[in-house]
């Protein structure tokens, strides 16, 4: 199949997934959220690809978060739906995927694009890679499943701290964070995803898919949490501050929050 936003590649029983759109820093807007979800619908329908990567076209950016432009002018029923439909079709259909997937973080990893990153099986990146969830400076929050999938990885008060100042982490930070398992240059770093997937296509890919089930069983009982998230992320769209936040955004200036 082909696709607009998206390269898909195969080498024996590795398949790697590219972002492919650079000059919006791999941003996910609806058509790249379906393609994605399409390609690895098909993916996991393949018997032969036993481990999935999935990284950003570009030296610059895995993905600098969900496309602003497509929802700075949403309301609160459509940011709602937003995060319904994003964390239904792409972010918890990649984190229950029986196939593995590693992220390759090849550059920055913002907002929704951390959120992806984060719903990967496990997650590497290069020393140029920088990390966030920028959406309070928006005036928003984190809608894909980034206010429950953080605080799993590395901690609340880490998390509460990277959602609040809506910073930028290095990538030696991640590590030390545990957000990311290995650091490495750029050059190296998909060469070491595919020797990482390789070790794990050895193993058996059924066994595989139950460990996949057994260790996100438990975390299941933070399901409210995503539904709470999603409430929170629509109510935001409503807010003079997300009108502020998206419009300074789009028009490269400081956004001067009214607080309201
Ligand atoms: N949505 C839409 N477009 C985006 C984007 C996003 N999340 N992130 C980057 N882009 C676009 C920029 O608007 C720009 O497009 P243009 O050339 O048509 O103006 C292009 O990608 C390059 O980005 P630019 O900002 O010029 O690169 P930079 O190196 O100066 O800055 C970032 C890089 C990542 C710091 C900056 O792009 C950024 O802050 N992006 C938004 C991050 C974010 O808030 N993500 C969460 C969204 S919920």
């Amino acid at each position: 199949m082909s696709y607009n936003t998206i390269i898909s590649t195969q080498e024996h029983s590795i398949a790697t997934i590219t972002i492919n759109r650079p000059n919006k820093l791999n941003a996910l807007n609806k058509e790249t959220i379906g393609e994605l979800h399409n390609v690895f619908s098909d993916l996991e329908k393949n018997k032969n690809i036993k481990v999935i990567i999935l990284t950003g076209s570009g030296e610059k950016a895995f993905v600098a978060g969900a496309d602003i432009s497509e929802f700075a002018q949403f309301s609160e029923k459509q940011g709602r739906k937003l995060a319904v439909k994003g964390q239904k079709i792409l972010f918890d259909f990649v984190e229950n995927l029986s196939t593995p997937v590693i992220a390759a973080i090849n550059g920055f990893a913002l907002g929704g694009g951390l959120e992806l990153a984060m719903a990967c099986h496990f997650r590497v990146a290069s020393d140029n890679a920088k990390m966030g969830l920028p959406e309070v400076s928006l005036g928003a929050i984190p809608g894909y499943g980034g206010t429950q999938r953080l605080p799993q990885l590395i901690g609340k008060g880490r998390a509460m701290e990277m959602i609040m100042t809506a910073g930028m982490i290095s990538a030696e930070q991640a590590l030390s964070y545990g957000l990311v398992n290995h650091l490495t240059s750029q050059e190296e770093l998909l060469p070491l995803c595919s020797k990482l997937a390789q070790r794990i296509s050895n193993n058996s890919s059924v066994a595989i898919s139950y460990a996949i089930k057994a260790v996100n069983a438990g975390f299941i009982n933070t399901v409210n949490g995503y539904e709470h998230e999603i409430k929170a992320f629509g109510a935001c769209f409503g807010t003079d501050d997300f009108a502020e936040g998206t419009s300074a955004f789009l028009e490269k200036r400081k956004a001067n929050f009214p607080g309201s």
